[in-house]
């Protein structure tokens, strides 16, 4: 592959800091001569990354152009498409033929499993921890990278913008992972088409705005959806971890193999995800494609700022949800991402943070003596079940059910 402007800028930062091996990409010539590092992947893999920061998702990009041409009937089409089948259109368009085809075909590593156990592993955890997680952690290293911050900067006011998208992707989140629910059909399955063709429409607005493509690649390519992926994996249940909601490794391999399918639904490429088994596969995918990002910027700031604001907004929300302080809000930022992290959004210190490690140890123990009594777990687990039903009726209905691209 022939250096390109976006391979030196996207990957400047790993290039002349860590030595993974995208020298060759951008042949850096201090690293060119360098053995290939044993333990980070190979050069073909790399290559493979700075390709699919070129790729967004070519039939549900194909969706978009042809919606345009349909005018407006084209959404109500596809709006029912998605939700009652390629079967209930009587005359479908070549390309959302194609688009609910592929994703009403089932690929053929998905097990009943799939669609449950993900789920359990899911609801062995309280939603308040899930969602203080997805506000604090995932939702924090998401906007870290810059490629992704001028995105969602591009797309809306910014306060405002960021509570919807945290309401909305808890909702989209909580949905996926009722158990069942990403069957053809089903909420989940619904919620995530309906969501990647709201990438779609945001890709292909982005750049018709001017979107610098030479500098950051393609809006919402193929690395960015899949280090969003990550997120809800490694990044979140890291935190989850060091909050004390620690898994076995059978509840891991069930949950990665139920994302594997959420993926698929996403329009992500399976190369990309599926020798993705664990923690530790999924980490050593992460540190490649972090390195595709510089340091976060003052838009990764400006989210990270504001989703922390929004997240005590989500828990007075809900009356399944207890109240949060903002001192519980920054102690937990800093024990689950670190103070080096804290301190560069400025989150503040509190004496509150001494009191986390000892609540998670409890925790940790806990779960421990629930997970050796079958029926405790089995209980437990179906009380966060309802509970999360109950959270979801109490939700406005998300803008991206609405299937377009609403926000400007
Ligand atoms: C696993 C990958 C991802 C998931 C599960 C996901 C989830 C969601 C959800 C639930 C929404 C609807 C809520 C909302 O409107 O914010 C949404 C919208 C959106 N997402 Fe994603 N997302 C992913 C990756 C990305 C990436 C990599 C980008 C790149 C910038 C992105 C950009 C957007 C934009 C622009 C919108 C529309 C409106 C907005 O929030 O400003 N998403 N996404």
């Amino acid at each position: 592959m022939q250096p390109t402007t976006l391979t030196r800028r996207r990957m400047m930062f790993l290039g002349a800091t860590s030595g993974l091996g995208l020298a060759t990409l951008g042949r850096w010539p201090a690293h060119a001569a360098a053995p290939w590092p044993t333990h980070r992947g190979d050069e073909q893999s790399e290559r493979f990354i700075g390709e699919m920061l070129h790729v967004g998702d070519p039939l549900a990009d194909a969706v978009v152009a042809e919606l345009v041409l349909l005018g407006s009937g084209g959404k109500k089409l596809l709006q029912s498409g998605i939700a009652q089948g390629l079967k209930s259109l009587a005359d479908p368009p070549p390309a959302l033929a194609a688009f609910l085809r592929a994703n009403e075909t089932i690929p053929p590593w998905v097990t009943p499993s799939t669609y449950t156990g993900g789920s359990r592993t899911f609801m062995s955890i309280p939603l308040p921890a899930h969602a203080l997680t997805l506000a604090l952690g995932a939702l924090t290293h998401t906007y870290s990278s810059p490629a992704i911050a001028a995105v969602l900067i591009g797309t809306g006011e910014l306060i405002k913008s960021t509570q919807r998208r945290l309401l909305e992707t808890t909702d989209w989140l909580l949905r996926c992972m009722q158990p069942g629910a990403l069957r053809v059909g089903g909420s989940g399955y619904v919620a995530t088409l309906q969501v990647r063709m709201l990438h779609a429409q945001a890709r292909a607005r982005t750049l018709a705005n001017g979107w610098d493509v030479a500098a950051f690649g393609t809006p919402i390519s193929q690395v960015d959806l899949v280090r969003t992926w990550l997120d809800f994996l490694p990044v979140s249940y890291g935190c989850l971890s060091r909050l004390g909601y620690d898994l076995t490794s059978a509840e891991i391999s069930d949950l990665y193999r139920t994302w594997w399918y959420i993926a698929h639904l996403l329009g992500i490429d399976p190369r990309l995800y599926r020798r993705i088994t664990d923690h530790t596969t999924a980490r050593q995918l992460l540190t490649v494609v972090d390195a595709t990002n510089q340091p976060p910027d003052a838009n990764s700031r400006a989210l990270v700022t504001e989703s922390v604001r929004a997240t005590s907004g989500l828990f007075s929300l809900a009356t399944v949800l207890p109240p949060i302080s903002t001192e519980t809000i920054n102690a937990t930022f800093r024990h689950i991402n670190g103070d080096p992290i804290a301190d560069l959004y400025a989150i503040r210190r509190t004496p509150a943070q001494a009191l986390i490690p000892p609540t998670a140890l409890a925790t940790r123990n806990a779960r421990t003596l629930a997970r050796a009594i079958p029926l405790t777990w089995n209980t437990q687990i179906k009380f966060h079940e309802s509970l999360t039903e109950t959270f979801l009726n109490l939700l406005p209905t998300s803008a991206y059910a609405s299937g377009g691209y609403a926000h400007k």
